[in-house]
């Protein structure tokens, strides 16, 4: 559920028309309900409740200060994967004791830089990695606090590029090899082992690939333990999918939070285990939309196409993975539909957010909303086609704030120089 919604006509951030935020903020621009972010953080927490799991808010799904800091005052912690995202998460004031180191390719900086944070967890994805993390850790006369991140080789289903947990995939360490790195974690002074890691990937849509990598996950934490290793944490990743809308004949709804917890206490509450999750799109996917106004209707050879002011480097998801975002005109049109191609204005023909999409009759200065952009959205922009990035709004009840601001084209050029070569 989310508080994107008409009134009289018009589709608003909770109490806010979304016409008045453009004529505030200039389009396009993110919009974000931090009812909704609260709410998702609440439901996911609540599924889980009696077990008090360390819920880690996975960054790379949005990682604008404004919404980390909402994460923590829900109790959320943070999954971070890069220097970066430590960064922010630490300037939005969650504790290193509840942030999760994870990535295939930590740096040494960022190992140091995460030790010096009091990090809960590295979630380590190969041999390599742990000598690096055992020697910066003992360089600092620190121990390092370490789960594997195991390649339960299951499909997620869903799009290639999201899927993570099959065996040709660059992610964790091998199945056939997890009881070994444990035994030589295990001699390693600069780590500590604390727990077992999976995450097979993102918008997962039925519970089954879940239930297959959960269930050989809680048999090597089983072996593991037999083994004589203290396993008293497991991290269970991300990756439940979220309602896009699509129609029928697409993707359908993915289980409830409930339902996923159903799954998962089965499993793991005979485990006796504190459990960790990393969610991301769940929390924030539905939250927020992008905004953007139409610039013209253009009537090709062969079909209709719509030319808004937004453009794949704002939004590039259904350029990457082919993703289904709804769109819907912020005021109510009057009118029988017709078939839209969505693009942007970016010099690539890949630059469609939609093929033969049914709209109302639109023209140009028309506003519309690209749904569910509250996850991957803003988080995966860029300046391509020497873009701005676009504003971030926050709507809170009938307040808004501009969280990210828009920045001047000099602000995009100012780290740029001509060599000294040049300049003389
Ligand atoms: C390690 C890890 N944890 C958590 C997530 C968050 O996934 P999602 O946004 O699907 O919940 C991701 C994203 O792919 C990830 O790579």
């Amino acid at each position: 559920m989310h508080h994107f919604e008409r009134r009289d006509g018009v589709l608003h951030a909770e109490a806010i028309s979304l016409e008045r935020l453009a004529a505030a903020v200039g389009t396009p621009f993110y919009c974000y309900s931090e009812a909704t972010l609260r709410r998702h953080m609440r439901v996911f927490k609540a599924a889980f409740a009696d077990l008090d799991p360390l819920v880690a808010y996975s960054v790379k799904a949005n990682s604008n200060l404004a919404v980390l800091a909402i994460m923590r005052e829900e109790g959320a912690g943070a999954d971070v994967v890069s220097g970066g995202e430590l960064y922010r998460a630490l300037e939005a004031g969650i504790a290193g004791s509840k942030i999760v180191f994870s990535g295939v390719g930590k740096t040494k900086e960022e190992m140091a830089a995460a030790l010096d944070s009091g990090v809960f967890q590295f979630n380590v994805e190969s041999e390599n990695e742990l000598d690096a993390l055992n020697e910066v850790a003992l360089s600092r006369s620190a121990v390092a606090p370490i789960a594997f991140r195991v390649n339960p080789d299951v499909s997620a289903g869903g799009h290639e590029k999201i899927s993570t947990g099959k065996a040709e995939d660059k992610f964790g360490v091998a199945w056939t090899r997890a009881r070994d790195l444990y035994a030589r974690a295990a001699t390693m002074k600069g780590v500590a082992i604390k727990g077992v890691d999976v995450h097979i990937g993102s918008q997962i849509a039925e519970l089954a690939p879940f239930e297959r990598a959960f269930e050989r996950v809680a048999d090597l934490v089983r072996a593991l333990r037999a083994d004589g290793h203290a396993i008293e944490r497991l991290d269970l990743g991300g990756g439940l999918g979220i309602p896009y809308g699509e129609p029928a004949g697409g993707a359908g709804d993915p289980p409830h939070p409930d339902d996923y917890a159903g799954l998962i206490l089965r499993i793991a509450a005979p485990l006796d285990i504190r459990l960790i999750f990393e969610p991301g799109r769940m929390i924030v996917g539905n939250a927020g939309v992008l905004v953007s106004r139409v610039l013209y209707v253009k009537e090709g050879e062969a079909k209709k196409f719509l030319i808004v002011d937004a453009a794949m480097n704002d939004l590039i998801r259904p350029a990457l993975y082919d993703a289904y975002h709804g769109v819907k005109p912020v005021a109510l049109r009057e009118g029988d539909s017709e078939p839209y191609d969505i693009v942007g204005p970016i010099c690539e023909t890949g630059d469609r957010f939609a093929r033969a999409r049914p709209l109302p009759p639109m023209k140009a200065g028309d506003l519309v909303a690209f749904m569910s952009a509250g996850a991957y959205g803003a988080a995966q922009s860029s300046q391509y086609n020497s873009r701005p990035l676009v504003p971030e709004v926050l709507v809170n009840g009938e307040r808004f704030a501009i969280i990210r601001r828009r920045p001047a084209f000099s602000e995009m050029t100012a780290a740029e120089r001509n060599p000294e070569w040049k300049s003389a």
